[in-house]
């Protein structure tokens, strides 16, 4: 596996994707100590300041049709979670689709991002980003915490990242065979906190309540609204609250 390491880049998705377009191999991990233009999801921006976080992005060319890309990144959270469990010992959980929550807030998010052309994927960037040590966030960021913050200790990058990488090459050597949840979706559920909990989805300019029921081994989530009419929820255009 190769791995890039830079001191300071725009994003490291930016980064692995203009690599990648120049012909990285599968595998290749693009590392920054900082992010001068981390993105989010949505349209968001992602605070990454130097020394403290993981910010990375893997660069995956997996023989799927495009369709089953999204499930990656439940994949990706869910290893990530468990990595978290592992190292830190804190209690990590998930809120569908991939965010990682300790004590109610933010410490991990995924963004992916894909090159396709018809039924073939030219590449697949997964961007992580944690919050390892910050010791503070800004006013703007209520919800966001850093495993130091949680944990009252800092803790090694390089020991979260291996703990990762370590699962992850795992799930995606069975998702490349079958790209869907089904090998793990026991152990996804099991961290998730999203499920029988009542959620307001935020998509666009509507936004609705309703509960929680189940995770498809596409990843989607199922939800009854109020009206007791059952909904599927696609993971890409949505926010959970
Ligand atoms: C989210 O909004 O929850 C997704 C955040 C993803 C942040 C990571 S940090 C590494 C990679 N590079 C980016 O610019 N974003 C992702």
């Amino acid at each position: 596996q190769v791995i890039k390491y830079y001191e300071v880049v725009d994003s490291t998705n930016e980064k692995a994707k203009a690599l990648a377009r120049e012909g990285a191999s599968e595998g290749t991990l693009v590392i920054a100590d900082q992010q001068s233009a981390g993105k989010g999801r949505l349209g968001r921006n992602w605070n990454s300041p130097a020394g403290t976080g993981i910010w990375m992005s893997l660069i995956l060319k997996p023989e799927i049709l495009p369709q089953y890309a999204s499930q990656l990144t439940l994949v990706a959270g869910l290893c990530m979670c468990e990595a978290i469990r592992e190292v830190t010992g804190l209690d990590a959980t998930i809120k569908w689709p991939n965010d990682i929550v300790v004590n109610g807030k933010k410490v991990c998010g995924i963004l992916t991002e894909m090159s396709a052309e018809m039924e073939r994927i030219n590449y697949i960037v997964l961007g992580i980003g944690v919050n390892v040590n910050h010791k503070a966030f800004p006013e703007e960021l209520p919800f966001a915490t850093s495993l130091a913050l949680e944990g009252k200790q800092d803790y090694e990058r390089a020991s979260l990242i291996k703990a990762f990488l370590e699962r992850f090459e795992k799930d995606y050597k069975h998702y490349k065979v079958d790209p869907h949840l089904t090998a793990i979706l026991s152990r996804y559920e099991a961290h998730c906190i999203t499920l029988g909990k009542t959620v307001k989805i935020i998509s666009g300019n509507e936004s609705f309540t309703a509960e929680a029921k189940e995770i498809t081994i596409d990843g989607n989530l199922i939800v009854k609204t109020e009206t007791g009419e059952e909904k599927l929820i696609h993971s890409g255009e949505v926010s959970v609250r």
